[in-house]
């Protein structure tokens, strides 16, 4: 933002400079107006990321490079499923996740539902300066979609969402699906694998597999 706006004052100053018609107040009119323009532009900007966050309690932050390796190592090395078979990214964020395990698994579709606007635009301009053929990114509410043919559902969220999609997950996924969470355990669930990243809060991920969750006593 200080960039932007740093870049309308040096251009408002050439203009100023250059047009000798402009007076004083002129200047300062157009200077007052820029500023506020670019105001506006970071409030909006400030609300396209924030204002879904309040709605789903999930801000956009990325998993970092460490967890991801933590993650991807935690995954199977193939997956066994049909071409018809999907592996979700819920809430793919600004889509570093997502291109990671579309690499990992360039046979299988990935798809990443994201609800807030700016991160999944993001995403959506990186695939197209980064192909990758196996990789969609949809403007949705996960919540609202059929996850049936997923393989491998993967999440970074915090626990009280994760005890919505969590029913969801166990009244949609077939027995043997996978479900990775980055951080926060799915309460109610036990892992089959779990492991730490090399990162300063030795944060954790979690591998669980459908019909496999020998659900603990709440
Ligand atoms: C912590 S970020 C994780 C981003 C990405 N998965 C990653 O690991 O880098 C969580 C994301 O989930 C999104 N999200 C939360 N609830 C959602 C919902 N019901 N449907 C779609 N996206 C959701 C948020 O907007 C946010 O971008």
């Amino acid at each position: 933002m200080l960039i932007i706006w740093r870049i309308c004052n040096t251009a408002i100053a050439q203009s100023c400079e250059k047009n000798v018609l402009f007076n004083f107040d002129l200047n300062w009119i157009n200077a007052v107006t820029m500023e506020l323009l670019t105001l506006g532009l970071a409030l909006f900007v400030i609300a396209l990321v924030f204002i879904p966050t309040l709605r789903t309690g999930a801000s956009p932050v990325p998993t970092s490079r460490r967890m991801q390796k933590a993650l991807l190592a935690l995954l199977p090395e193939h997956l066994t499923c049909d071409p018809q078979s999907v592996i979700y990214e819920l809430g793919s964020g600004w889509g570093g996740l997502a291109f990671a395990v579309a690499k990992k698994y360039p046979e299988t579709t990935v798809v990443g539902y994201e609800i807030s606007l700016l991160p999944w635009l993001y995403a959506r301009l990186r695939k197209s300066f980064q192909p990758q053929n196996n990789l969609h990114f949809t403007l949705s509410n996960f919540l609202n979609r059929d996850l049936s043919n997923g393989v491998l559902v993967l999440c970074y969220l915090l626990p009280k969402p994760m005890d919505q999609l969590r029913i969801k997950l166990e009244e949609e996924l077939a027995l043997g699906a996978l479900v990775v969470s980055n951080t926060f355990a799915f309460r109610g669930w036990r892992p089959v694998d779990e492991k730490k990243a090399d990162d300063m809060y030795a944060s954790h991920v979690f591998l669980y597999e459908v019909g496999n969750t020998n659900r603990k006593a709440s």
